[in-house]
């Protein structure tokens, strides 16, 4: 049974029931706001703008202090994104407050991979978010959320139309965080060409279809003022630490050669809004907007991506563990798959070397055998050799003892001769 079933089935068996006496249940929302209030709130804004038009001022004057931050320079090779988080305190709420900002925004020849960075930075965080949230042991309640709640995208005070810059990055972020789109330095611009700046701004948002965040009016309590709001975007600001003396007053404005422009003058900028909407009014909209719409989107496709399913083909409900048996099934067979291939590919490796290692034997034996046939030739011809030689030999010594004995007949009737000779001497005398 799924959880509206049982819901359901709860719902129509629940009977309204009157209590006699003080319960203290009714006690609910106190025990919700102290323990919100003694785990304190974290709030993160992510501020795109090109470098130098306001971002850090604009973050010092909404929150009233002055955050560390250096201005960048604009030589920057690639956008970057720098983030600073501060502890803050007002009355007994703890804020946890994270400032994001672009670095090196708009700065280079070709701007078409400047969203990149921003779009990689917001799905890290969601990703992180998501790691946690799938861990066995979890501990959502001190993770530090890094999650962005806002992004406040600073327009250029052109008074013209908006850059292909700034709608690529939009179109690219807002499926992804909250944007409000805002005029940075709006007291460059006259107040004429300002309300048609804005018309203009509004006009190409919807035209290429980009979502900025709206004020919700769904609450009534803040319907009306929310809804004038929304006609008032995008918001026209003015960022200022500096105060003056005005009347007798302390403000902080921006002073000129030609008069002063006050911060939080309403006739003078949109800044009161902007801090009204973003931070007294909907903060907990915005932190509400990021997990049940932008965070479910990033968490959807990523685990669709992974494989994970709430319904089988045929609509109907798919656990996680049925989706996780599957997937484990497929892995198996997917291994067995890759086993068998590669006990194939072994098989077939082992048939061609011994294949090869038969030519190679084939081809030693033949080589062997020519070698042999070589040698037997070879020594064919020597024994050939050795007994012509030994014949001629044989002959030689026949030739030499016929030789000595033919020499030693001859010898011998030389000395018969001599001794025959010395006879006749004898006789002489
Ligand atoms: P990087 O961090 O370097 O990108 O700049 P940034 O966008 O943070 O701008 P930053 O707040 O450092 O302001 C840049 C310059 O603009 C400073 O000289 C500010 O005094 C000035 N500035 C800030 N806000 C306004 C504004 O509303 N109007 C005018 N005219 N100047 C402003
Ligand atoms: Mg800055």
């Amino acid at each position: 049974m799924s959880a509206t079933d049982i819901a359901r089935q709860v719902g129509e068996d629940c009977r309204t029931v009157p209590l006699a006496g003080h319960v203290g249940f009714d006690s609910l929302p106190d025990q919700l706001v102290n323990k919100s209030i003694s785990q304190g709130f974290c709030f993160n804004i992510l501020c795109v703008g090109e470098t130098g038009l306001g971002k850090s001022t604009l973050m010092d004057t909404l929150f009233n202090t002055k955050f560390e931050g250096e201005p960048a320079t604009h030589t920057q090779p690639g956008v970057q994104l720098q983030s600073n988080t501060y502890d803050l305190q007002e009355s007994n709420v703890g804020l946890k407050l994270t400032v994001v900002s672009t670095v090196g925004f708009g700065d280079q020849i070709n701007k078409e991979d400047s969203y990149k960075p921003v779009v990689e930075f917001i799905d890290a965080q969601f990703e992180a978010y998501l790691q946690e949230e799938l861990k066995i042991r979890r501990v959502l309640h001190t993770y530090h959320d890094s999650r962005i709640h806002a992004c406040l995208y600073f327009i250029a005070p052109t008074g013209h139309s908006l850059k292909s810059l700034d709608l690529v990055t939009m179109k690219k972020l807002d499926s992804k965080v909250n944007i409000i789109p805002i005029i940075a330095k709006s007291d460059a611009i006259s107040k004429s060409e300002l309300t048609k700046f804005k018309i203009k701004i509004t006009s190409e948002l919807v035209s290429n279809g980009v979502q900025i965040y709206q004020f919700p009016t769904d609450d009534e309590s803040v319907a009306e003022i929310n809804g004038t709001m929304n006609a008032h975007l995008p918001f026209a600001v003015i960022g200022s630490t500096e105060e003056l003396k005005i009347g007798n007053k302390m403000m902080k404005a921006r002073q000129y050669p030609w008069g002063t422009v006050q911060v939080e003058n309403e006739a003078h900028c949109d800044f009161v809004k902007l801090r009204e909407m973003l931070i007294r009014v909907n903060m907990e909209d915005l932190r509400e907007q990021t997990h049940s719409r932008h965070y479910e989107l990033y968490r959807r496709c990523k685990l669709e991506e992974m494989g994970f399913k709430d319904t089988d083909p045929d609509s109907k409900p798919f656990s996680l563990q049925e989706t996780y048996e599957a997937k484990r099934n497929e892995f198996l067979g997917e291994l067995q798959k890759k086993e068998e291939e590669m006990r194939q590919m072994f098989v077939q490796r082992v048939k061609e070397k011994e294949a090869e290692l038969k030519e190679a034997e084939k081809e030693l034996h033949e080589k062997f055998d020519r070698l042999k046939k070589l040698h037997q030739d070879e020594k064919k011809k020597l024994e050939d050799k050795k007994k012509s030689l030994e014949d001629e030999m044989n002959a030689f010594k026949q030739r030499k003892t016929a030789a000595e004995l033919l020499q030693s007949q001859g010898s011998q009737a030389g000395s018969s001769q001599t001794l025959k000779r010395d006879k006749e001497k004898k006789n002489f005398f």
